[in-house]
């Protein structure tokens, strides 16, 4: 593979990739309404675009890739759907399980998945288990995760530690209570379908994170998709508050 790969409006610069990539998989109900199917559809073929995007990842050298699958607020959804969603997952999980010593992908879970059936958190702790070995890029599938949830259970867990120990925290090790502890923060987060919000996502860890916000519905989100939301972030200019 070249350093470059030319894409149009630019070229993807493979040695200046964002170490970290989170997305916010939305638009599947949208996808499935527009083709008179039923949501369900949308979030299983939703379920194939992550699985390619992750390879692609994988392929181009991204370290870290964190999605967001289930928030801790889409349990408001009708039953049904939820259960839809549940289902897709175990059998996501099964078949990843079943691939993964051809897949070789890191699998972390950010969430709390104390509300899943105890079959999911089996699988789910199963594939932490066994992707543990692999190399390359790591992969975070965010189930019921809501960023307020995430940072209220680190200040608890704070306080604990506080009270034991007595030790002060500052936001580097404010961070090693989070689900993402020990990870650089996000770089790039993208966003399909239209939607400019970030639903609860990440919202400590997205301090300084480039947004990138496209019309396509996630499970039309392409590599070429991914590509284009790449170069738009080499493009940006990161200054953190600082001034060049
Ligand atoms: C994202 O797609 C998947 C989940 C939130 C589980 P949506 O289901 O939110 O799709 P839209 O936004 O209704 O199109
Ligand atoms: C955010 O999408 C959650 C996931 C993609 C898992 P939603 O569809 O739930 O967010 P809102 O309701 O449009 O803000
Ligand atoms: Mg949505």
């Amino acid at each position: 593979m070249g350093l470059f790969r030319k894409k149009q409006g630019g070229k993807l610069n493979l040695e200046k990739l964002p170490r970290h990539v989170a997305i916010i998989m939305d638009g599947n109900g949208r996808w499935a309404k527009k083709r008179g199917l039923p949501r369900s559809a949308g979030h299983a073929t939703g379920a194939e675009t992550f699985r390619d995007i992750a390879a692609y990842c994988k392929e181009i050298g991204v370290q870290y890739l964190t999605v967001y699958a289930f928030s801790t607020e889409n349990w408001k959804r009708p039953p049904e759907e939820v259960a839809a969603i549940m289902t897709l997952l175990e059998k996501y999980l099964i078949e990843a399980i079943e691939k993964m010593e051809k897949e070789k992908i890191k699998i972390k879970f950010f969430g709390d998945l104390t509300a899943l059936s105890p079959k999911l958190r089996e699988l789910a702790a199963e594939t932490e288990r066994i992707s543990e070995k692999f190399e390359g890029v790591q992969v975070n599938l965010c189930v019921n995760y809501g960023a307020r949830d995430e940072i209220l259970r680190a200040v608890r867990a704070y306080a604990e530690e506080y009270k034991r120990s007595g030790k002060a925290v500052n936001e580097e090790s404010f961070s090693d209570y989070l689900y993402s502890m020990g990870l650089p923060d996000p770089d790039l987060i993208i966003r399909p379908s239209g939607e400019q919000r970030l639903s609860n996502f990440l919202l400590w860890q997205a301090a300084y994170s480039e947004l990138y916000f496209t019309d396509v519905l996630w499970p039309d989100f392409s590599r070429k998709d991914m590509d284009m939301a790449l170069l738009a972030y080499q493009k940006r200019d990161r200054r953190y508050g600082g001034v060049k």
